[in-house]
């Protein structure tokens, strides 16, 4: 069973509100802050600690950032890549993943930061590869809005190509460093890649050797049919969303066969299910810790973030009001709460607080409360029905949330021999039994599937 601890490089977990929580720490702005949650999560053997990002505050709700940062919406984003080095120094198995948007960075800059981030940690280095999704992060990245959701994929498949052919420059064995006779490296060992393709060029040659695990660790998290087809060409470990056994079921499956449809194996492929604990020692602490925890959240939060994710001003309606069709179809942001709250509601054109009620954004409903047996059979359940292969444990507040995850279903996952005791390997690849990638071998998976359907 894989552990991913769902970090945010800013003044609050995934869920807004944590940041008024009582036990929340409030110097985020530290890098002791991120080294005590990376020291929380190595004491876990949490395979992997992954920050998400995105390029804007929340304001597209009435296109102010006000509410935004009175509130503490996520106001705050530090650059998590180098967060995740203060985080990389405090540890020595901890896996450190950082997210980056395909949309607006070159591919040679991308693949140099991740592949030195890689050195540096000793192979404990991946990289979540995002498109982008609101208007906001085009605005302050000098565009005028979010390109089209399809196009950003299209885009993003040879912006792989580009990165994945950089990481390839250097053979293995390129390095000779011998003083004796002069020679530092093999020149027919290290190549130039030449790219030139409908979106990008890059000459090359890259300019950094490859890490302990080749390359970093790709992760992804595409959900629409145009994102999975994308995950599955290029993820190593897939974040999912379930709202219950039968559809991760599905899911899973689902995101196995298109790995296996272009060409990879499925088994090269982790996938990873959000998670929200709130635990204690007992059923009755637990309950009591979320009792507080639903006091947290206000109405804002979740309008604020809506409008965020699906890239819609939800200040242009009243919270009563149905959404047209036409409404609908323009979310150009996150799709799958769209397409999850007409599946759950059963309402083709639900009001914005149905929205709001069964998207749960900006909320801790989805929480799984209990004691160490009670959270452990959740996921036991979820990982041996193989609804997925492991999880991406967010937090309600931090470090309390994952250090009380630690104390107590940790050692209940590892009693019932679900999760490692300890790490077994040196990089971030052996700890996920993920191959050491040879050069040049996703070339098979990126040539075969194109033929995949949507
Ligand atoms: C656990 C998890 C973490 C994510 N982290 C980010 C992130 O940091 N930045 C981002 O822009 N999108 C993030 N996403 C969104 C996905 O990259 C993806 O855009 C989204 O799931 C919608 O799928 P689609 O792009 O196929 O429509 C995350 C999704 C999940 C489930």
């Amino acid at each position: 069973m894989a552990m991913v601890g769902f970090l945010q490089a800013q003044n609050c977990t995934n869920l807004p509100a944590s940041w008024r929580h009582p036990e929340s720490r409030t110097d985020f702005l530290s890098a002791d802050f991120y080294r005590e949650i990376a020291r929380v999560l190595e004491a876990g053997k949490f395979h992997l600690a992954f920050f998400d990002d995105r390029l804007a505050m929340p304001d597209r709700y009435g296109n102010d950032h006000r509410h935004t940062v009175e509130h503490g919406i996520r106001c705050v984003k530090l650059d998590p890549l180098v967060v995740l080095m203060t985080m990389g120094m405090a540890t020595r198995h901890l896996g450190l993943g950082a997210t980056c948007s395909t949309t607006y960075y070159e591919p040679f800059h991308v693949a140099r930061l991740f592949a030195t981030v890689d050195l540096m940690t000793e192979g404990r280095a991946g990289w979540n590869v995002v498109t982008s999704l609101n208007d906001g992060e085009a605005l302050n990245m000098g565009r005028r809005e979010v390109m089209e959701h399809d196009l950003r994929y299209d885009r993003a498949d040879e912006f792989m190509e580009v990165v994945l052919g950089h990481w390839d420059a250097w053979d293995d064995d390129a390095l000779i460093l011998d003083k004796v006779s002069g020679r530092f490296a093999a020149a027919d060992k290290v190549h130039r890649l030449d790219h030139v393709g409908p979106y990008f060029r890059s000459r090359g040659p890259f300019t950094v050797p490859r890490s302990a695990q080749g390359h970093p660790v790709i992760i992804q998290a595409g959900q629409s049919g145009r994102g999975r087809r994308f995950a599955g060409r290029w993820g190593e470990v897939i974040f999912a969303t379930a709202p219950n056994v039968e559809f991760g079921k599905r899911s899973y499956k689902a995101l196995k066969d298109e790995a296996e449809h272009a060409g990879r194996d499925p088994d090269s492929m982790v996938i990873c299910n959000l998670v929200l604990p709130v635990c204690a020692l007992t059923r009755a602490a637990a309950e009591d810790k979320m009792a507080l925890i639903e006091q947290l959240p206000l109405e804002i939060d979740q309008l604020s973030l809506l409008s965020e994710g699906l890239n819609f001003d939800f200040a242009t309606k009243g919270l009563d009001e149905q959404l047209t069709s036409e409404e609908l179809a323009s979310f150009s942001g996150l799709q799958g709460i769209r397409d999850r709250v007409i599946a759950v509601s059963g309402k083709s054109n639900p009001t914005v607080r149905e929205l709001m009620d069964f998207s749960h954004r900006g909320r801790p409903d989805d929480a799984v409360v209990g004691g160490p047996r009670e959270v452990a059979d959740v996921l036991e359940e979820l990982f041996t029905e193989r609804a997925c292969d492991g999880f991406v444990v967010a937090a309600t507040h931090v470090p309390g949330g994952y250090a009380d995850f630690v104390q107590y279903v940790v050692p209940e996952l590892q009693r019932r021999g679900l999760y490692h005791s300890d790490y077994s390997g040196r990089t971030l690849r052996e700890n996920l039994g993920l191959p050491k990638p040879a050069v040049g071998s996703w070339k098979n998976q990126a040539r075969s599937s194109s033929a995949v359907s949507p």
